[in-house]
């Protein structure tokens, strides 16, 4: 059970959803030591992140077996979120595989021999490839796409049996498309937020890619870090959970809410492009049986929190 001394660690937590997750385990009383290579943290929030009290920061690779034992050491739980991202995964197979797949044994093999009671994963929702019919239920069916989807089906996998084989218990998070201040720009699916607000900023016509009907269920980071705050604390095991909002939003429709919350005079273009998944739509009624979780901030709000962020951030163009 878990006391005042009990700590956490986050691997990834100077990471856009890290960071966040960081900041709600504390207020839920744990103590934090964090596991980053800094690899795509940005510098900004890692300084904030390495000041809060109660935290520790370690500077090493979830690639590397030995850094992973000795930050594994005396910690109760384990957040696993460290990972590279998808667009990474198509450029350079080898080294996503490294350490989405590699690095995630590595950090489950530390956590059972140090005997850590609870682990949450960080999985996507891109397990499921692109879906034959909505909403998408966490039963399946699967169709991984890329090796970092491969990885993330994988690391499920492999907690299972980590899980029967330790007395580790464990939820895996399958995140669908997370938004909302911090976001990286390069993100392969929601990237498309930063990048039509800078256009839409500038004058510019947002260009949409294929015809601005492919959806996404656009989940905010704040929410997120609060489903994984909870998993952490739940006694719930042996199983992954959706967490999105059950509302697709179309690429046409993400448009016209940033227009509007700009306020500016600029219609879409459209590019014809190959899209890797044309829809998403969570299913969440057993994340909310699980852990008594849903959405609590909507698309509207959320957009403005982003919209905010960029223009407290300097921002050039917002
Ligand atoms: N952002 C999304 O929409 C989304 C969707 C589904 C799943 N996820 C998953 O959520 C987790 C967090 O994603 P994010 O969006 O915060 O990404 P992010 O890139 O902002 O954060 C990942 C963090 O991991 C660190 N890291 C990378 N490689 C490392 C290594 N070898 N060793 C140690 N640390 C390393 C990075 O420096 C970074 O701080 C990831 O596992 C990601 O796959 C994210």
């Amino acid at each position: 059970m878990k006391s005042q001394d009990s700590t956490v660690l986050v691997t990834g937590g100077l990471g856009y959803i890290g960071s966040h997750v960081v900041r709600q385990v504390l207020d839920r009383g744990w103590k934090v030591r964090v596991l980053d290579n800094r690899y795509r943290s940005d510098p900004g929030v890692a300084r904030q992140i390495a000041d809060l009290d109660r935290v520790e920061v370690i500077e090493g690779d979830v690639r590397y077996a030995h850094m992973v034992e000795s930050a594994t050491r005396g910690v109760e739980a384990v957040v696993h979120l460290a990972a590279v991202c998808m667009n990474k995964s198509i450029a350079d197979p080898t080294e996503s595989l490294d350490v989405n797949l590699m690095g995630t044994q590595n950090v489950l093999d530390a956590a059972g021999r140090a005997g850590v009671r609870r682990i949450v994963y960080g999985s996507s929702a891109s397990v499921y490839g692109d879906p034959k019919s909505l909403p998408m239920f966490e039963s399946g069916p699967f169709a991984p796409i890329t090796p970092y989807c491969v990885a993330k089906l994988a690391g499920e996998q492999m907690l299972d049996f980590y899980g029967r084989r330790t007395k580790m218990s464990w939820l895996a998070l399958r995140f669908f498309n997370v938004y909302g201040p911090g976001q990286p720009t390069d993100a392969y699916y929601t990237s498309v937020v930063n990048t039509f607000l800078n256009r839409i900023a500038r004058g510019e016509a947002p260009v949409i890619d294929g015809k601005g009907s492919q959806s996404m269920d656009f989940v905010h980071v704040e929410d997120v870090a609060r489903a994984v705050a909870l998993a952490l604390d739940s006694e719930a095991t042996g199983e992954a959970l959706n967490v999105g909002t059950g509302r697709q939003t179309t690429i046409a429709e993400l448009a016209e809410v940033l227009i509007k919350h700009l306020g500016v005079d600029v219609q879409p273009t459209f590019s014809p492009r190959e899209v890797l998944v044309t829809q998403r739509e969570a299913s969440i009624d057993r994340i909310h049986q699980v852990l008594g979780w849903e959405p609590a901030i909507d698309f509207e709000y959320g957009i403005g929190t982003v919209i905010d962020w960029l223009k407290s951030s300097g921002h050039p163009q917002a």
